[in-house]
């Protein structure tokens, strides 16, 4: 075919009700729901093009060649929308992202909605919502959030269902103001990647089942939060999720803990400003990066505080962003 190309960009997101484990591992299918805020600064814009033969599929990150192992992830989604639009060509895929890879950012929810909302029509495909986050959802759990901007909620497929998931939006951008403080963290131990934990998490913690349990309340919770648009509320939910995913990792055999002293001091710190301003609260990834909620007028403050922990490598401040968008 003449070669066919698209560009999309998506912004990373932050679960504030965390995925932390999959009922389908082959089929990528997350266990559980999440919530997430689509953040408007930290951004993947992906070019993709089909139409160059046949062959193994090109990644480029950030200019340069990427592993074997990232090129094959990729490469197992563009095999599925090779298959739905009846093409076998190779595509030459290339990305970039606007934020430093090597302070622990990079984001794969980012990556994968950027890659789907471009790789799609790059291969003259149209696809509603459903699809696409059924699509993302195949290349990482994440991904399917940051097809839509602002607060939004993943549900997975039930049992018995064509794996995957659907994506709403609960609140646009605008419609709330909520700031989020990055802390990145120096000296985190051996990144295992989230992949790779939530699946020995599974296997091996004993608060596994508990966490499956309880994670309704959280995600309930969350909801009204936004809705409301309570800070105080939605806090205590994320850090309730946040603080039983790690938790789960911790009860993992043999354990995995993804912070260093510096998370835990910048733990410490929000946690003592709280009863007297400026309040926020906590959520963590699977790193030593943390993520502190607040409202607007905090959010300066508690960047200088928290710039100042030991450790603190720099901050970042966010605010909800929008949605995956095809820009060419
Ligand atoms: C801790 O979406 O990266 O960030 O589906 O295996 O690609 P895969 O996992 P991924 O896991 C995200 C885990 C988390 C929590 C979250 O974003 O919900």
């Amino acid at each position: 075919m003449k070669p066919r190309s698209s560009t999309a960009r998506a912004a990373s997101n932050i679960a504030l009700v965390k995925y932390w484990g999959k009922a389908d591992p082959a089929a990528n299918l997350p266990a559980t729901g999440s919530l997430s805020v689509t953040l408007s600064g930290m951004v993947t814009t992906t070019r993709v093009v089909f139409g160059n033969g046949r062959g193994d599929d090109k990644l480029e990150l950030n200019g340069v060649d990427a592993t074997e192992t990232a090129t094959a992830r990729v490469s197992r989604l563009l095999g599925r929308i090779r298959n739905m639009a009846g093409i076998s060509d190779r595509a030459v895929v290339k990305s970039e992202n606007s934020f430093p890879t090597a302070a622990g950012l990079a984001s794969s929810a980012s990556g994968f909605a950027a890659l789907t909302r471009a790789a799609v029509p790059a291969a003259g495909l149209t696809a509603d919502l459903d699809e696409l986050a059924r699509i993302a959802c195949s290349g990482s759990g994440s991904a399917p959030r940051s097809l839509l901007g602002g607060f939004v909620e993943l549900v997975p497929a039930a049992p018995g269902e064509a794996a995957g998931c659907t994506v709403r939006q609960l609140a646009p951008p605008g419609r709330w103001d909520l700031h989020l403080v990055v802390a990145v963290c120096s000296g985190g131990s051996k990144q295992v990647s989230s992949t790779e934990g939530m699946e020995h998490s599974r296997r091996t913690s004993t608060f596994y089942q508990a966490w499956l349990d309880r994670h309704g309340r959280d995600l309930d919770e969350a909801r009204v939060a936004v809705d409301e648009r309570d800070l105080e509320r939605l806090g205590r939910a994320a850090e309730s999720s946040c603080f039983r995913m790690h938790a789960v990792a911790l009860g993992a055999n043999p354990p995995l803990l993804y912070w260093s002293p510096a998370t835990l001091a910048v733990i410490h710190r929000v946690w003592a400003l709280r009863s007297t301003g400026p309040r926020g609260w906590i959520t963590i990834d699977a790193g030593p990066n943390v993520v502190v909620l607040c409202e607007a007028r905090d959010a300066a403050v508690l960047a200088d505080e928290i710039g100042e922990v030991p450790g603190v490598e720099r901050t970042l401040v966010e605010r909800p962003g929008s949605g995956a968008e095809v820009i060419a």
